[in-house]
């Protein structure tokens, strides 16, 4: 039997119909200009009836023999219903390498339904996504077979169909040739995973349309018939509409231009045959500057992306235009503006909602062939697949279906060539091939990179065929090379990735923005990538359980690795979402002259005046009060400033004192509702500030001292003090014992996903999970209202030399106790970046009421900090920890004056200081690290308090460049003070 099915790539499909744009056609003009339940189409979505077959062996010469015993619905991923086995793998191929060969033990589903004919001339019917090959009869007739996993195929089904009812049956591989050029990095799932349908138009029709469109008005199509009209003058007719809705007289003249800032879409309606299709369309100019700027109508743009695959807890691949929405929506609403789909062609339905919403794509065809790097390790695997002639069809096919698809869509601006495949012939072919189709947009291809590196010095850039210099995860220097470009290429330097959104994180993102506004060259970039990759199974304390690669006990896997989004897999923003969205904010604001209040404001959009979208509004706080307030005019051009006065500034205040503003949207959008916040703003007020601190007792304490402990006692309060540990073993207040260990100090933070290359070669090399304060000597001294248990040492690990020689004290007065460390680093220690330092205080359970002055609501770090503003705020234990899918350090606020614990009964530990960072959450750092998975963790009830001096950056390193130096926590010398109250 399996003859039908190819394992040649030269062999792209059969009996499919020649690729065409993306469109439906309706019964009548207003069906079509209303693009719902479109009458020519009948769904062919539901339950199929399914066998799972274990090995290609197993199936039936004709699949349409095959004994259904089971049903699945359509579209969906097999693997989400129990066939098949759930694997995550990055670049590995799943199968061993031998291309384009797959063995054949490769599992076959074989879906199978009924349907009436629906009545018609001709009926096509079009798959939108299927993996990997398949092959469909009618009726038990072979019909055809098609490759291309996300690219969609259509067929012409009128020779095999008949009146009433008919079958169609489809046999589906789990793996084919496709799979070596199908291995991007994701969960990889199988089956009929977008929907199937079938179109009933008559005899003569439109197949295919190209509009093409200038800013001055005109209006090109370039239609196909299919077949031939003589008088197509006459039988076609051609409407256009203006974007309210009102049809067009005459020409279009001066034409309100498309971009993501303005999405304007005029329509056209098509009319032919007795059909009706409608089209929406845009206006809209993409070329490159003499700077190397992108332009968009002639305007310099930068693209804040972000990646976007197709990805669901439950559902795999399979996404609903309900979720999708949802998704570019919340994209919109955290000022995204263009997204890149990563790694292959989008829904259909995508581009229409980027179309609408005013989004800027990267299309990107369905070719990665990632897996030749590491199959072939150590050789330069181009020729392998992407040089090698006989692929070229293969890649040429998915260039003009993909093209040909979507190339309607004024959302579209640049054609990529696919992802991670190294550099070769294949790719110029593909490049040329789109250019003789489209000449209007640019084209993109990071990985022709691999030969760009060494190709510094050429005049002609050695992948002159592609229009844009693209990389990945770059770091900061090497940008801004690109940036200043002595090499003087003429294209614009896009980071089609960066900003690895791993777990907390990612770090360092203003950097790249300032350089990118820097810099016309460099246009922006993607972030990688929008969501979580996870397997949802269960829940347990509330929360979904989410499972990734190696969890189903496949092999190879990748782990988290999938787990790298701004979103978790149920859209819920990360932190990171909210860091992106303040540093690619519409509207920045900085002192011109902060003594006089006077303000600069920037516009950062490319087209709108801010005053046509936003409103802006400023308080004075002190603390929580609002000490002034007002309104701020947003009046100014894209790119534009003004300056704006804040009244009223205090001088003297209880707090530090700052002014925040607020950018909000003016009127309801598609996706966001008046008054929503697009972003904000704050800026210190120089204000002279009350003494913050609790003032200190008077009373007189009692000291029992011995050689081992110190223990200080005042009425209410009462501390001991371990004279060889340097800890804190008991604190109570009023009778109350508030730890519920010895305190300590510690050098550790749960390793986040940014830590995991430094931790596992540096980390855990030198012990640093185990560092602590190692005493040389104490002393106790003592007056009639103060105690003082002074210590020297050393803070280091096990077998290592010490990080920091260190002298410490706790001065206890009769209401609490000052701790105040000196340390000096000593040079030969091979830490390279402290993960943190910090005092731990266990504190026994109840204490789960926090509130603090610091930078939040949500974790902050020196280089994840954009989306926290200073502020006093009312939280919980529970509610700091951030349930990441691998748990990890989280809940750190930097910036503290102060932070108090509070129990049930009222009873209060008040941490202060100047510019200190702490965490209280439900977990040490040690479980957060022992546990692979969120649902992992259980709480002991206690609080685990970190005060910290210091905590180390966060970065992108999981897959981006390494800590910048700013960041790195390797202080040659440290005071560091805070009491405990
Ligand atoms: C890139 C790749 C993405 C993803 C990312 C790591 O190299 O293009 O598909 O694998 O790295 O998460
Ligand atoms: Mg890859």
């Amino acid at each position: 039997m399996f003859e039908k099915f190819s394992f040649d790539p030269q062999n792209t499909g059969e009996n499919r119909c020649e690729p065409r744009a993306f469109y439906l056609p309706y019964g009548t003009a207003d069906g079509a200009m209303k693009q719902v339940d479109c009458d020519r189409k009948q769904s062919l979505d539901g339950m199929w009836d399914f066998h799972y077959y274990e090995t290609l062996c197993d199936l039936p010469e004709n699949p349409s023999d095959a004994v259904f015993s089971e049903t699945i619905p359509v579209p969906s991923c097999w693997q989400c219903h129990g066939y098949g086995k759930i694997q995550y793998t990055n670049v590995n191929y799943p199968i061993p390498y031998t291309p384009p060969h797959v063995a054949i033990d490769t599992p076959v589903g074989v879906y199978r339904r009924r349907f009436t004919a629906p009545a018609g001339e001709k009926i096509y019917l079009i798959f939108d996504g299927v993996c990997s090959e398949f092959i469909v009869y009618i009726n038990d007739v072979y019909l055809g077979m098609s490759k291309g996993s996300h690219i969609g195929a259509e067929f012409d089904v009128t020779p095999l169909i008949r009146a009433g009812e008919n079958t169609i049956t489809v046999a589906v591989l789990t793996y084919s040739d496709s799979s070596y050029i199908e291995d991007q990095d994701f969960f990889r799932f199988n089956g009929i995973f977008r929907h199937v349908y079938l179109l009933s138009r008559p005899a003569l029709h439109i197949r295919d349309f190209f509009l093409t469109t200038k800013n001055d008005g005109t209006v090109d199509i370039d239609l196909s018939l299919s077949g031939d009209c003589e008088n197509l003058e006459s039988e076609l007719t051609v409407r256009l509409f203006y974007p309210d809705g009102t049809e067009v007289p005459d020409g279009i003249e001066n034409p309100l231009l498309w971009t993501a800032e303005t999405p304007y879409l005029y329509g056209i309606l098509l009319s032919f045959g007795g059909e009706y299709i409608y089209q929406k369309f845009g206006f809209r100019e993409i070329s490159v500057g003499e700077d190397c700027a992108l332009l968009i109508n002639g305007n310099p743009v930068k693209l804040k992306g972000v990646n976007h695959h197709d990805t669901h807890p439950k559902n795999g691949y399979t996404v609903t235009e309900e979720e999708l929405w949802g998704e570019l929506c919340l994209m919109k609403q955290h000022n995204i503006n263009c997204v890149r789909t990563s790694h292959y062609p989008p829904m259909p339905a995508m581009l229409d909602m980027c179309n609408r919403l005013g989004l800027y794509v990267i299309d990107e065809c369905d070719i990665e062939a990632h897996g030749t790097e590491l199959a072939y390790r150590g050789k330069d695997p181009s020729c392998q697949i992407s040089g090698n002639p006989a692929w070229r069809a293969a890649y040429l096919d998915r260039a003009e279906r993909f093209v040909a698809r979507d190339k309607n869509a004024p959302s579209v601006i640049m054609w990529s060539l696919g992802n991670e495949s190294h550099f070769g012939e294949n790719h110029v072919a593909m490049a040329e091939l789109i250019r003789g189709i489209d000449k209007t947009r640019l084209i993109h291809y990071e990985g022709t990179s691999t030969v760009r590196r060494f190709s510094e010095t050429h005049e002609e850039p050695i992948d002159a065929c592609v229009d844009v210099e693209s990389f990945m995860y770059w770091g900061l220097e090497g940008v801004e090379a690109k940036g200043i470009n002595k090499a003087g290429d003429p294209r614009p330097y896009f980071l089609c990735e960066y900003a690895h959104a791993m777990g907390m994180g990612p770090g360092g993102l203003e950097d790249y923005w300032k350089l990118f506004y820097k810099y016309p060259r460099l246009i922006g970039g993607c972030v990688w990538e929008w969501a979580d990759h996870a397997v949802e199974e269960g829940t347990k304390n509330g929360m979904p359980v989410y499972l990734y690669g190696g969890d189903h006990g496949e092999v190879p896997n990748d782990g988290n690795f999938c787990a790298d989004g701004l979103c978790y897999p149920d859209r819920t923003p990360h932190i990171g979402l909210l860091e992106l969205k303040q540093v690619i904010r519409p509207v920045r604001a900085q002192w011109e002259d902060a003594a006089h209040g006077v303000l600069r404001l920037s516009n950062m959009l490319d087209f709108v005046n801010t005053a046509e979208i936003f409103t802006a509004e400023y308080a004075v706080m002190d603390g929580e009060q609002v000490i002034a307030s007002g309104t701020l005019s947003l009046d100014m051009p894209p790119h534009g400033k003004r300056t704006a006065v804040i009244a009223g500034l205090p001088e003297k205040t209880q707090y530090p004192c700052f002014v925040n503003i607020s950018i909000q949207y003016k009127n309801d959008t598609l996706y966001a509702k008046a008054g929503t916040e697009a972003s904000f703003e704050q800026l210190p007020v120089m204000t002279e500030v009350a003494e913050m601190g609790t003032p200190w007792s008077d009373a007189s304490v009692e000291v029992h001292c011995d050689s081992r402990f110190a223990e200080i006692i005042a009425p209410g309060f009462s501390v001991k003090v371990d004279r060889a540990r340097g800890s804190i073993v008991s604190l109570c207040k009023n009778g109350e014992e508030l730890l519920a260990r010895p305190t300590r100090f510690t050098a550790w933070r749960a390793p986040t996903d940014n830590d995991m290359n430094i931790s596992p070669r540096n980390w855990k090399m030198e012990f640093v999970r185990y560092a602590g304060f190692h005493v040389l000597s104490s002393e106790v001294s003592r007056t009639e209202t103060e105690a003082v248990v002074s210590f020297e040492g050393s803070f280091g690990a096990p077998a290592r030399f010490p990080m920091y020689r260190m002298t410490l004290d706790y001065i206890i007065r009769a209401d609490g106790i000052r701790v105040s460390i000196h340390a000096e680093r000593n040079p030969d220690m091979l830490v390279e970046q402290i993960p943190r330092f910090a005092m731990e205080l266990v504190l026994k359970p109840g204490f789960e009421k926090l509130d603090y002055f610091a930078k939040g609501p949500k974790a902050c770090y020196v280089d994840f900090q954009n989306h926290a503003k200073y502020g006093i705020y009312h939280s919980t234990v529970a509610d700091e920890y951030e349930p990441m899918i691998k748990p990890q350090e989280c809940g750190t606020h930097i910036g503290a004056c102060y932070a108090v614990l509070t129990d049930k009964e009222g009873g209060t530990l008040r941490i202060e200081g100047k510019d200190f960072a702490f965490s209280a959450l439900p977990y040490s750092a040690e479980a957060m690290t022992d546990a692979p998975h969120r649902h992992e963790l259980t709480p002991d009830g206690n609080t685990y308090l970190l005060v910290d001096y210091k905590v180390n950056g966060i970065g992108s390193n999981s897959c981006g460049p390494f800590l910048p130096e700013a960041y790195i926590f390797r202080d040659e010398t440290f005071d560091f003070t805070f009491d405990i109250r």
